[in-house]
């Protein structure tokens, strides 16, 4: 059901690879919810060529960029520009990698080089994205800027292994950037933490499996998945939470909050 949240609204969504992907989903929704949107990914992912379906239903412009690339976002951002005549309403970064989780490596064992690379990738990325927005004077008045994070965090869990620095960074990111982003323009910045979802970043995860069933059980609404997360995100969006900014807003069936369940405890006496 659409309620016309995001009518007249323009958009960036980064990150959709395929149909499993958050911003695949927060994609349909913001498009549903009235906006006209732009998406964007890393040119190796736009080669897998499952974009350009996501592109034709939402009658979206395809502009590749990495986010390690100053240049790259740059260009994005002339061409969004040229492609509204005017500046975005909201931004989505949906965007996580580890080479460490890729390659097995574990946390105590991590290789400096891939930590680096997943920290460009996975947090500096947003104060780029951010950055150059505030250079370029991308995004509009009260306008609103979602990342996508974890709660590992806050809290440990020993398999999402340096992803969880990465989200620790990125979350404080938010926070400071929004900030500034704020005093000067009203734009707020949060993030979202989600729970475990099957998606290909997610998957990549030792254990996911098995973990995946473990939050279930942990949480009193059960895992919320990647179409319940598209539409806490359009919410986000949308004019009627303009005074939300700087948050790290749990999106997890109440799992952050709970100590035990029954259903864990009742597995546990098996
Ligand atoms: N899946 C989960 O369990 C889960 C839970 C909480 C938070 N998240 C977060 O949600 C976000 C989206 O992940 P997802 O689960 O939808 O998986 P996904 O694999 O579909 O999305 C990750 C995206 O990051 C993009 N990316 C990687 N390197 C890039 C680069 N250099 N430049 C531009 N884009 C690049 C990939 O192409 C991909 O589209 C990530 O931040 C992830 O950490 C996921």
């Amino acid at each position: 059901m659409a309620y016309n949240l995001l009518k007249g609204k323009k958009g960036i969504i980064f990150g959709a690879l395929n149909e499993q992907s958050i911003a695949w989903k927060v994609a349909q929704r913001a498009v549903e919810e009235g906006a006209e949107i732009i998406l964007s990914n890393a040119p190796i992912a736009l080669r897998m060529g499952e974009l350009n379906k996501l592109a034709e239903e939402c009658k979206a412009p395809v502009i590749a960029a990495d986010v390690t690339s100053n240049d790259d976002i740059t260009n994005l951002f002339t061409k969004s520009k040229e492609h509204f005549g005017g500046g975005v309403d909201f931004i989505l970064h949906s965007i996580g990698m580890s080479v460490n989780v890729r390659k097995g490596i574990t946390y105590t064992e991590n290789n400096y080089d891939f930590t680096h690379k997943g920290l460009d990738i996975s947090a500096l990325s947003l104060h780029r994205i951010l950055q150059t927005a505030m250079k370029m004077d991308v995004i509009n008045e009260w306008g609103s800027v979602l990342a996508l994070t974890y709660i590992a965090a806050q809290r440990v869990f020993p398999d999402y292994n340096d992803m969880a620095d990465n989200k620790a960074y990125l979350e404080s990111i938010a926070r400071s950037f929004g900030y500034y982003y704020g005093v000067k323009k009203h734009v707020r910045i949060n993030t979202v933490s989600q729970s475990p979802t099957r998606t290909t970043a997610g998957s990549g995860v030792k254990g996911f499996d098995g973990f995946i069933n473990y939050a279930e059980k942990m949480s009193p609404l059960g895992n919320a998945n990647a179409d319940q997360c598209a539409d806490y995100c359009v919410t986000l969006f949308s004019d009627l939470t303009k005074m939300v900014t700087m948050q790290n807003l749990f999106h997890d069936g109440g799992f952050s909050f709970t100590g035990v369940t029954n259903a864990v405890i009742e597995q546990m006496e098996k």
